[in-house]
C-alpha cells in the first residue's frame, strides 16, 4: 500500500496519492482513508476516472449512502442521473444548462451558501463525496471551512454559553433567505424543521465543532433575531479565510468531506457552460439531539 496524503492548509485538508480508488479496495486501504478522513477532514483525490458505479461502489465503504428524497425539490421524471447519484451540475435532463428561470436552478443555487449537507435531516449525512466530470472554465471553485479550528478559536466564556444550544434547520430557511418563499404543501412538510447541537463531537476523535449551516434558522428558546445574529456572527468567524481551504478543480478530482467536521460551499461559475460534478452521501448514523415528536 503507497497510500500517501499531505496536508495542503494550515489546519485541515489532504491531498491523497499512490491509490487507484476506482477498484475495489482493501480494508486496510479503506481504514486508511477513513483515518485520514478524521484527521484532516477533506480529502482530496486527482486522476480518478469514476463511473457512477464505481462512484457509489467506493462510497458505500464508509457506510449506506444516504436516502436522497426530501432534499431537494427534483420530481423523479426531472433526475438526469439514477438513484444513489446526487446531480450538483447546472444541466438539465438533456444535459443543457437550465435556463436562467429554472426553479430547479434557483433551489440549486443555495449550494452557494456555507452548509453542512443534510443539517435539514434529523440524521445528518456522514461523508460527501464529489466528483468532477466536466469543470467549468470560468469559477466554480469549492470551499471548505474546518469547524474544529473555528471552535477551538473561541473563547472559554463563548463555549461555555454555545454548549447546549439546539438549533432548528430546514432548506426553507437556506432558501428562505435567498428569497425563495413559494412551495407546495409537499415540500413544506418535507422541509419541516429538525433540530441540531450547535456544537458536536466527533464520534472518533473526539473533537468539539460548531454544527453551522445555511440550513440552520432558529435556536430553540431563543427570539428569531436573537438567533440569527449569534449564528451570523458564527459563520462570520467560523469562515475567514485561516479556516478555508479553497479548492480549485481539474477533471477526475474526487473530493471527500465529512460534514460533521466542514462547511463547504461553491462559488459562481459561469452558468451558460455545463459543469458537471455528481455527489454520493455516505448516511449518518445517529441524530445530534432529541427530535420533538410531530403531533
Ligand atoms: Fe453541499
Amino acid at each position: 500500500m503507497n497510500i500517501a496524503i499531505r496536508q495542503i492548509h494550515g489546519a485541515f485538508a489532504g491531498e491523497v496519492s499512490g491509490i487507484d480508488i476506482t477498484r475495489p479496495l482493501a480494508p486496510a486501504e479503506v481504514a486508511a482513508i477513513e483515518a485520514g478522513m478524521d484527521r484532516h477532514a477533506v480529502l482530496v483525490f486527482h486522476d480518478q476516472r469514476f463511473t457512477d458505479e464505481q462512484q457509489m461502489a467506493f462510497s458505500q465503504s464508509f457506510g449506506p449512502l444516504e436516502d436522497a428524497r426530501g432534499g431537494n425539490i427534483t420530481k423523479p421524471h426531472e433526475r438526469r442521473l439514477q438513484v444513489g447519484m446526487g446531480d450538483v451540475s447546472n444541466l438539465d435532463r438533456q444535459g443543457v444548462p437550465m435556463a436562467r428561470d429554472s426553479r430547479q436552478r434557483l433551489f440549486n443555487l443555495g449550494n452557494m451558501l456555507w452548509h453542512s449537507d443534510s443539517s435539514y435531516r434529523a440524521i445528518p449525512a456522514k461523508y460527501s463525496l464529489l466528483s468532477a466530470r466536466v469543470v467549468n472554465p470560468v469559477g466554480g471553485n469549492t470551499e471548505f471551512a474546518d469547524m474544529r479550528a473555528a471552535y477551538d478559536a473561541l473563547d472559554a466564556g463563548f463555549k461555555a454559553e454555545i454548549e447546549e444550544h439546539v438549533c432548528e434547520h430546514s432548506l426553507l430557511y437556506s432558501r428562505g433567505s435567498l428569497g425563495i418563499t413559494e412551495y407546495s404543501e409537499e415540500e413544506r412538510a418535507m422541509f419541516r424543521p429538525v433540530r441540531q447541537r450547535l456544537v458536536r463531537t466527533h464520534p472518533v476523535s473526539g473533537r468539539k465543532s460548531l454544527y453551522l449551516s445555511a440550513h440552520a434558522g432558529a435556536i430553540i428558546g431563543m427570539p428569531t433575531p436573537e438567533a440569527r445574529i449569534l449564528l451570523r456572527e458564527l459563520n462570520e468567524h467560523a469562515t475567514q479565510p485561516r479556516f478555508v481551504y479553497a479548492h480549485a478543480w481539474r477533471q477526475w478530482d474526487l473530493v471527500i468531506w465529512d460534514n460533521r467536521q466542514v462547511m463547504h460551499r461553491v462559488r459562481r461559475y459561469d452558468e451558460a457552460q455545463p459543469r458537471d460534478m455528481r455527489r454520493t452521501t455516505v448516511a449518518g448514523d445517529s441524530p445530534t439531539t432529541a427530535q420533538v415528536q410531530a403531533a
